[in-house]
């Protein structure tokens, strides 16, 4: 049996994170799960958002499922999310953004992904104000010839494997002509050993207008982390919201899955966020674990659930809305 290490994460997290191991268990994989608290909850218990036993506990299961985990906004710890992504060095955020039939968008059959280096510049936490009045801040932003190197190169090759006919470079290159222009370079050069792949370039401002207007112009982006960051949330937004969106993070050992929102605490502990998200994340999980079987049929479940449009969560269906547990219920119906 394999085991996985898990964090329910906080606010939302608990609820959506019971509806996905509901999920997982009703495939029938054997999985065991090690429970463990990370940020806020383990801040109360153990004084530290993120204890030694659980990145130990990581290190050994070299999985992990993750519920979302707040971060303080201005003061506080820094964000738990970006210290897993930097202790396991998982560099890849692979994040898929695909249409749902039954979701009112304004786009159809959109099918794109988003490859958002997870590792470097703005979230390298190298920041601080000048003086103790606060006169004026800095943050530094580091992007690495290896660190662009490794996430394009990884872009590509799942490109080749998955027929992907296109990738996009994302950057501001004509602003931020160093970092951008490093990884737009990097980036140029590796594209010339895939000439099966059609490769072009455009700036990310652009691209944030062109993904709204028509967003079938784009197969595969790869991006810097701050932009990444940004157009997930963007392109969630084509295909029916943040409800819907799963996530990858994995490095050359280790992997973490999760969903692309945050802990929503707008919503938390009301019973209604769509636990579709980190459950499509479990999906990518058993396609990383090779369950392909089991990945199938928690994508195509999720897919009829939304399709049906009878047991949906108020983010899809505001007028006839069902709770998270019924709509995971309705999900291992169609399992
Ligand atoms: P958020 O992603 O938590 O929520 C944004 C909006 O989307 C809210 O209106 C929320 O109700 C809605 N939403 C999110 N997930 C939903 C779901 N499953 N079903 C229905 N509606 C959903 O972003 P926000 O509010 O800016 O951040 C809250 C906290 O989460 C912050 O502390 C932030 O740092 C943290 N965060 C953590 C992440 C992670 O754990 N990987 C990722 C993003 C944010």
């Amino acid at each position: 049996m394999r085991t996985v290490t898990l964090i329910p994460g906080d606010g939302i997290g608990p609820e959506i994170m019971s509806a996905a191991l509901d999920v997982v268990k009703a495939t029938g994989v054997q999985i065991e799960w090690e429970y463990h608290e990370a940020g806020i909850p383990a801040i109360e218990k153990y004084k530290d958002p993120l204890p030694k036993h659980v990145i130990e506990s990581i290190q050994r299961n070299k999985l992990l499922l993750k519920g979302p985990l707040t971060t303080p906004i201005g003061t506080g710890f820094r964000s738990v999310n970006v210290a897993l992504r930097k202790e396991f060095d998982l560099y890849v955020n692979f994040r898929p953004v695909k249409s749902f039939e039954g979701i009112q968008s304004i786009w159809h059959d959109v099918d794109l992904i988003i490859f958002r280096e997870n590792t470097e510049e703005f979230y390298s936490g190298i920041e601080h104000y000048i003086d103790t009045i606060k006169s004026a801040a800095e943050t530094i932003g580091i992007v690495t010839r290896f660190g662009s190197e490794r996430i394009l190169l990884y872009a590509y090759e799942y490109a080749r494997i998955h027929g992907r006919k296109k990738i996009t470079i994302v950057h501001k290159a004509n602003i931020l002509k160093y970092t951008g222009g490093l990884f737009l370079e990097v980036g140029q050069q590796i594209s010339k050993e895939y000439p099966e792949i059609e490769t072009n370039d455009k700036i990310i401002d652009a691209v944030s207008m062109q993904l709204v207007m028509n967003p079938h112009q784009f197969d595969v982006i790869v991006t810097t982390n701050l932009f990444g960051d940004i157009l997930s949330d963007l392109c969630s937004g084509l295909v029916g919201g943040l409800g819907v969106a799963p996530s990858a993070n994995i490095g050359k050992d280790v992997a973490m899955f999760e969903a692309v929102h945050g802990s929503a605490p707008d919503i938390a502990g009301k019973k209604i966020a769509n636990p579709s998200a980190l459950i499509l994340a479990t999906a990518l999980m058993m396609r990383h674990i090779g369950e392909l079987d089991a990945a199938n049929r928690i994508e195509n479940a999720v897919k009829k659930t939304i399709k049906d449009r009878q047991f949906v969560t108020k983010d899809i269906d505001p007028k006839n809305p069902v709770t998270t547990t019924q709509m995971a219920e309705a999900i291992i119906h169609n399992l």
